[in-house]
């Protein structure tokens, strides 16, 4: 258990009006969670302060050789007033693969935990309460030797920051158009395209930008090798309905494991839908296309929670899923997710 020391605000934020649908990540909270690490002393000096710039030396490893990682969850409040996580054990454990991945000290999955639910606590007014938002909690480790040399660092910061957000896309559940790259790959088995480091997003952003410039607000990634079977979206896990089976890229090695993306294949397990984690091509998804047999596309995050796929392009191909609506299966995950969420849908999964 952490002995958190505490210092509040002398001078709190203007909370955001509770009326305003929030953009995704450019509010912070008053306070921040900050412990640090070194070799022979491990975490320590856990303490939660008000959110402020960090000052580090220009040779910091982490603005080097990207030891880093993130993570991402998100609290809710109840409309009675109750404040919820969801799942944030999964966090810390898939946490503790990317630290053993990326050579960063472990952190106790308590203690993970226990850290999250004091800054949630202390800044609770900012979790909004409007429809489609929510409290994102963005916990992190950084590499801080001040060092210019390949090797894993000696010293580390944890942080937590929050912040109060509205949907991921500006899309919201509207369906979002998908740009399938067959130029850049994002990782591949054997990288560390399983562990959530900044390195796998920063991989993205060349195929992202020319995704954005032919009107696509997201890139679909191929595996690095053949250049054919389906990986992830970069921002969430990615589902196919086809002739009334789900389908979704078996783990890997360079698959983020989402906490969404579990949640959707219990829920669908649940109702008795039946779901296959295993590799799919993407001639597989072109043909079901050509055949009428693909019923629905969808991503699943944290950020994005349940994101219908309207329109995807491969090569020169374009194809319309849904008449390029939201499928009853996506609508069906997003109710039942952000019911299980806010607490108003019973949880039968104890999440
Ligand atoms: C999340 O879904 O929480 C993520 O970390 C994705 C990020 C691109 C916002």
């Amino acid at each position: 258990m952490l002995d958190i020391k505490t210092t509040k605000t002398t001078t709190p934020k203007e909370l955001p009006d509770k009326d305003d649908p929030l953009k995704f990540g450019t509010i912070f909270t008053d306070h921040m969670f900050i412990m640090d690490y070194e070799e022979g002393k491990g975490w320590h000096d856990a303490r939660i302060i008000p959110y402020q710039p960090i000052s580090l030396e220009p040779s910091a490893m982490v603005f080097h050789y990207g030891q880093e990682m993130f993570e991402g969850l998100k609290a809710y409040k109840t409309e009675d007033g109750r404040i919820l996580l969801f799942r944030p054990h999964m966090n810390a454990k898939r946490t503790n693969n990317t630290c053993r991945r990326l050579c960063i000290p472990e952190i106790p999955e308590e203690d993970f935990v226990q850290a999250i639910k004091e800054l949630v606590k202390i800044d609770k007014a900012w979790i909004p309460t409007k429809e489609g938002t929510s409290l994102y909690i963005r916990p992190f480790i950084i590499a801080t030797d001040p060092f210019l040399g390949v090797r894993p660092s000696h010293t580390y910061k944890f942080m937590i920051i929050l912040s109060p957000v509205g949907p991921y896309y500006p899309e919201g559940l509207n369906p979002v158009k998908i740009w399938i790259e067959d130029e850049y790959v994002r990782a591949v088995k054997g990288g560390i395209g399983e562990a959530k480091a900044g390195g796998n997003y920063v991989a993205s952003l060349k195929a992202q930008i020319k995704a954005y410039e032919e009107g696509y607000s997201q890139v679909l990634w191929l595996d690095g090798v053949h250049r054919k079977y389906i990986e992830e979206v970069g921002a969430m896990n990615i589902f196919f309905k086809i002739n009334n089976v789900v389908v979704t890229p078996k783990l890997n090695g360079s698959i983020l494991p989402g906490v969404t993306r579990d949640s959707v294949i219990k829920m669908c397990n649940h109702w008795g839908i039946k779901v296959e984690e295993r590799l799919i091509s993407i001639d597989e998804v072109y043909n079901a296309h050509k055949d009428g047999l693909l019923e629905e596309v969808f991503g699943t995050g944290t950020a994005a929670v349940i994101s219908p796929v309207g329109h995807l392009r491969w090569e020169n191909h374009i194809m319309q899923v849904e008449d390029g609506g939201i499928g009853p299966l996506s609508q069906k995950l997003y109710n039942t997710l952000t019911g299980i969420q806010l607490g108003k849908i019973e949880d039968v999964y104890n999440w």
